[in-house]
C-alpha cells in the first residue's frame, strides 16, 4: 500500500477515535441505607435557596441511581416506571465543571461539554449558582410517537416519577431541591446539542440548602 493511502487510513482512524464520546465512571452507588421512607416523605419539600458547595461524587452517584438507575440488572429496568417500558427519559447533569449525560447501564456519565451551562438552565436566580441542575429530556425516537411537534404527555408522567425519586433522595440526604417547568427550552436545547427527537421536559435544581 502506498504511504499516502496509509496516512489517509490513519487520519480516518484517529478521527473516529476522537468522535467517540468520552465516558466517566461514577462511583458504585450505595443501594442500602438512607432515611426510612415515611420520614423522607415527611421531610420532602421544595427549596429555592442553595449553598454553592459541590456535591461529593458518591452523593451524585447515589442521587442518579435513586433518580433513574437500574435496580433490576436482569431486565435492565429502573428505579422509576416508564410507560410501555420505553425508557425514553435521559438525565442531563449540568455542573460547574461541565455537562454530562447519565448512562444508567453501567452507571456512567457521557461528557456533553466541558463548559458550565448552569446559567442556561433557567432564569430563576439560584439556577446558575446551585451546584447541580438535572435536565429531564425525552428522546421520542424511543417511543411510538412519530410526530415530534405533539407534547409528549406520557414523558411528562415518566419524568415526574424520576423527579419524585430525586425529591425523596434529597429529603433523605439533607439536600434541597426544586423541580422546574420554567426553563427556556429553545436555548437549552441548542446548548445541549439535542436532536429534533429530544424534548426537554423539566429541570431539577439540587444542592445543599443555604443555612
Ligand atoms: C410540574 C412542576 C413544575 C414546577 N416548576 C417550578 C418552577 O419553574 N420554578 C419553581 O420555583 N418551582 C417550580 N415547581 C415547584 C412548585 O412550586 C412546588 O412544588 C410547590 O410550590 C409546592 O411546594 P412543595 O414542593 O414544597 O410542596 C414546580 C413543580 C411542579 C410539580
Amino acid at each position: 500500500m502506498k504511504q499516502s493511502a496509509i496516512l489517509i487510513l490513519l487520519v480516518i482512524f484517529s478521527m473516529q477515535l476522537f468522535a467517540q464520546p468520552k465516558i466517566l465512571e461514577l462511583p458504585k452507588p450505595d443501594r442500602k441505607g438512607g432515611m426510612p421512607l415515611m420520614e423522607a416523605l415527611d421531610n420532602r419539600c421544595t427549596t429555592r435557596e442553595f449553598s454553592e458547595k459541590e456535591l461529593p461524587e458518591q452523593t451524585l452517584s447515589n442521587l442518579l441511581w435513586a433518580a433513574w438507575g437500574i435496580n433490576r440488572e436482569e431486565s435492565d429496568k429502573h428505579t422509576a416506571p416508564s410507560s410501555n417500558n420505553k425508557q425514553e427519559i435521559d438525565i442531563y447533569v449540568v455542573r460547574a465543571n461541565g455537562t454530562f449525560k447519565f448512562i444508567p447501564k453501567g452507571h456512567k456519565l457521557e461528557v456533553v461539554s466541558g463548559e458550565d451551562f448552569r446559567t442556561f438552565c433557567g432564569k430563576q436566580e439560584f439556577v446558575a449558582t446551585a451546584p447541580l441542575n438535572l435536565i429531564y429530556v425525552a428522546d421520542l425516537s424511543r417511543t411510538d410517537q412519530k410526530d415530534y411537534s405533539v407534547e409528549p404527555l406520557a414523558s411528562y408522567s415518566n419524568a415526574g416519577f424520576i423527579a419524585q425519586n430525586v425529591y425523596l433522595f434529597c429529603a433523605s440526604e439533607g439536600l434541597g431541591a426544586v423541580v422546574r417547568g420554567w426553563v427556556d427550552k429553545d436555548v437549552l436545547q441548542e446548548k445541549l446539542q439535542l436532536k429534533t427527537s429530544q424534548k426537554i421536559i423539566m429541570a431539577h435544581t439540587v444542592g445543599y440548602p443555604k443555612k
